[in-house]
């Protein structure tokens, strides 16, 4: 087996609270096992401009309690061309990176997977507040991300039920809801708002109009981004008009990206190092950590970009043909779990409020 001597580490896409945490332990552990580290500064833009250095132990101290991300981070719109691909991996080749960590959501993942065709084999670690990678049950980020709504939509509620109005919350997410299931359950919110399930607008004003002659002053709804950049607004007009309860509406926007993260995601972001330095010493490259069930477990990156295609409704009838099937049974099963999950907590928010 060919023994690693030198690795690279990035972060790219939206930045997480928790990637500090992910490199700390990429690093430490790699350094560890006699592995040195590259650190990659603003994301594949970095291998694009040769923006690296390398980390020695003292360089990641004192990051774990930070957000945000030490090695910064970017959106490289050239890394997507065959002509960036080939200035990185001859960053790469220059100086001697073998393989290289990326921390990051699907952007990321997609451009790990053209990076390992072109020879540098990357593992992922999925870093990204919306919780939206499928092969995993849960991304680095996303704990803290909500607990920060949780913070902000508790301090809308003391000036809705102070004023006795009703407040539509808009949260991150991208095209996913997660954020704003969990967090409408957390905060006793009204409805969420979500791409993945229609809401019934009709039964969510009836009861609103009863609670409040029962007494009931304030009201939440979180609305999930992926509605649209307008939808939050108009939705709580028509709320208004509809229920006749005072309304007002407020975006949360990148305010929940930042901040410490908690002990579930640093846990988590230095599991997810940890396992991704063991396998690529192991020479087990070209993976995506995962959490499934409590274990970190490896997933071959290209089913893990499969997998997430087929659970945001992009994998082609022609690449769905060309997966065996016992393998596209197993990503089906994945899709139907995180499915079923999501109507299940919107089942808990829609039975147990008001
Ligand atoms: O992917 C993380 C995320 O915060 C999404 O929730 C949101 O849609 C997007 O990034 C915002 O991107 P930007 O930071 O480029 O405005």
């Amino acid at each position: 087996m060919k023994t690693i001597k030198r690795i690279g580490v990035l972060t790219s896409g939206g930045d997480a609270p928790g990637m500090n945490a992910a490199v700390r332990a990429v690093t430490r552990l790699a350094l560890y096992k006699g592995v040195e580290v590259m650190g990659i500064y603003n994301g594949y833009q970095g291998l694009i401009d040769d923006n690296i250095k390398e980390l020695h132990e003292r360089d990641v101290s004192f990051i774990i309690n930070r957000g945000g991300t030490m090695l910064y981070t970017a959106r490289c719109d050239e890394f997507r061309e065959a002509s960036g691909i080939k200035k990185a991996v001859d960053t790469c080749s220059r100086h001697g990176i073998e393989g290289i960590v990326t921390i990051g959501g699907d952007g990321t993942f997609r451009g790990a997977v053209d990076l390992t065709d072109a020879g540098v084999p990357c593992i992922g670690i999925p870093g990204t507040i919306d919780n939206d990678i499928a092969s995993t049950e849960m991304t680095i980020g996303f704990d803290t991300a909500m607990n920060t709504v949780v913070e902000l939509i508790d301090k809308l509620r003391d000036t809705s039920e102070s004023h006795a109005r009703c407040t539509v919350v808009e949260v991150m997410g991208r095209d996913a809801g997660d954020i704003a299931l969990q967090t409408s359950i957390a905060v006793g919110a009204v409805t969420a708002v979500i791409k993945e399930i229609p809401t019934d607008f009709d039964h969510v004003i009836d009861k609103m109009v009863e609670a409040r002659k029962n007494g009931k002053r304030n009201f939440i709804i979180v609305a999930a981004e992926g509605m649209g950049h307008d939808y939050g607004e108009e939705l709580s007009k028509m709320i208004e008009k509809r229920s006749g309860i005072e309304t007002r509406f407020a975006r949360l926007a990148h305010i929940q990206r930042g901040g410490s993260p908690t002990l579930r995601d640093r846990v988590l972001a230095t599991q997810m190092g940890c396992a991704a330095v063991e396998n690529l010493v192991e020479g087990q490259m070209k993976q995506v950590m995962c959490l499934r069930g409590n274990n970190i477990v490896a997933m071959d990156i290209y089913d893990a970009l499969t997998v997430d295609k087929l659970m945001k409704g992009k994998l082609s009838p022609d690449e769905e043909d060309r997966i065996p099937p016992n393998k596209l049974y197993e990503m089906k099963r994945i899709v139907a779990d995180k499915q079923a999950y999501k109507k299940y907590l919107n089942y808990i928010i829609d039975h147990i409020t008001l």
